[in-house]
């Protein structure tokens, strides 16, 4: 099935949450196994400057999602962080290469952007391959950093570097 990607609406909002209320989701990220409707309704109604958030859909549904954040201090305007996520049933058929192909696309071709930040555990495969694949690295190893289903674990600093020219 094709997969397309687009800007979040407000009306996203359940689709989302289930996006990442599925068991591996939150796995997979800093989520909570609850997370209000509130919290999504603030994030896509009331985002915040610098708030880019995309979705992909398959057959009229929406399956992932991925939030970039432009850092808000001056000198570090030129750097943004991201989260993502896809559906448990859909993990695996390309959602998330989709997801990050967009992403990157909006940093490098329209926001300028020249530094692209993650973090993510280091026991999540699928996700350091899909970062590796578009040019992310490993850039050190926090240890202990959440706390997940009854274990500390630790999780990769990653990121990815586009840099211009010094003046
Ligand atoms: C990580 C994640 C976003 C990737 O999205 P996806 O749609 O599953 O990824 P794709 O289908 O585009 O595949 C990306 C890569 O992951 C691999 N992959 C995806 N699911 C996998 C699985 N369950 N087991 C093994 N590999 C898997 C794919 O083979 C592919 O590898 P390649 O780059 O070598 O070809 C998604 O699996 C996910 O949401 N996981 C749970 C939440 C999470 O971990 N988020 C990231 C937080 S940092």
């Amino acid at each position: 099935m094709e997969i397309t990607v687009r800007s979040a609406e407000p009306g996203d909002l359940e689709a989302i949450r289930r996006v990442y209320g599925g068991p591996r989701a939150v796995w997979g990220t800093f989520q909570l196994p609850f997370s209000t409707a509130e919290r999504w309704r603030r994030l896509l109604s009331e985002p915040e400057p610098g708030a880019y958030d995309i979705v992909a859909c398959a057959g009229g549904d929406v399956v992932g999602h991925l939030g970039l954040r432009v850092a808000h201090q001056p000198r570090r305007a030129h750097t943004a962080a991201l989260g993502m996520a896809v559906r448990d049933d859909w993990q695996g058929k390309g959602a998330g290469t989709a997801l990050m192909q967009a992403a990157v696309d909006l940093a490098d071709k329209w926001l300028n952007l020249q530094r692209l930040e993650l973090q993510v555990y280091t026991d999540n495969e699928p996700a350091v391959r899909l970062y590796k694949r578009f040019g992310f690295v490993v850039e050190g190893t926090h240890v202990a950093f959440a706390f997940r289903d009854g274990k500390l674990v630790d999780a990769y600093a990653m990121a990815r570097l586009r840099l211009a020219p010094a003046p």
